[in-house]
């Protein structure tokens, strides 16, 4: 049975590769900024043939080599893991007044 990685597995978009990947039947890895963080994974375990076929990984997109463990000898990856950086702007209302 195929082996697939899905990147960011609490996201949007991951969560769902996971849940249709599992149910196909695949083994699935996947990974998260924090696996021990059970309010954002946990309803990932709760997902039907998690126990049996998933499995978390630390990874963060700013720490480089972090995700060759989850991807190594994978058939498949989706990445879908993505950083939102936002600057920080302490004075929001006097940019808006000058865009
Ligand atoms: N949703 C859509 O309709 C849609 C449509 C077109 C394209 N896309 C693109 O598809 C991608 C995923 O979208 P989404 O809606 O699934 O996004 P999402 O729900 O915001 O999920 C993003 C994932 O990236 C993870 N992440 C953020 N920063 C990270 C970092 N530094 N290292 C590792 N993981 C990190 C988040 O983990 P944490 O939980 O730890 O924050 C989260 O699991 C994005 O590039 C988005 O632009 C989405």
């Amino acid at each position: 049975m195929p082996e697939y990685c899905v990147t960011g597995g609490t996201g949007f978009i991951a969560a769902y590769l996971v849940k249709a990947l599992l149910e196909k039947g695949h083994l699935v890895r996947t990974t998260v900024r924090d696996p021990e963080d059970v309010g954002k994974v946990g309803f990932l375990w709760e997902l039907n043939g998690a126990k049996e076929k998933l499995k978390m990984f630390r990874a963060d997109l700013m720490q480089e080599g972090s995700f060759d463990e989850a991807i190594q000898g994978v058939d498949g990856v989706f990445h879908t893991a993505s950083p939102v950086l936002v600057p920080n702007d302490d004075n929001v209302q006097a940019k808006l007044a000058t865009t």
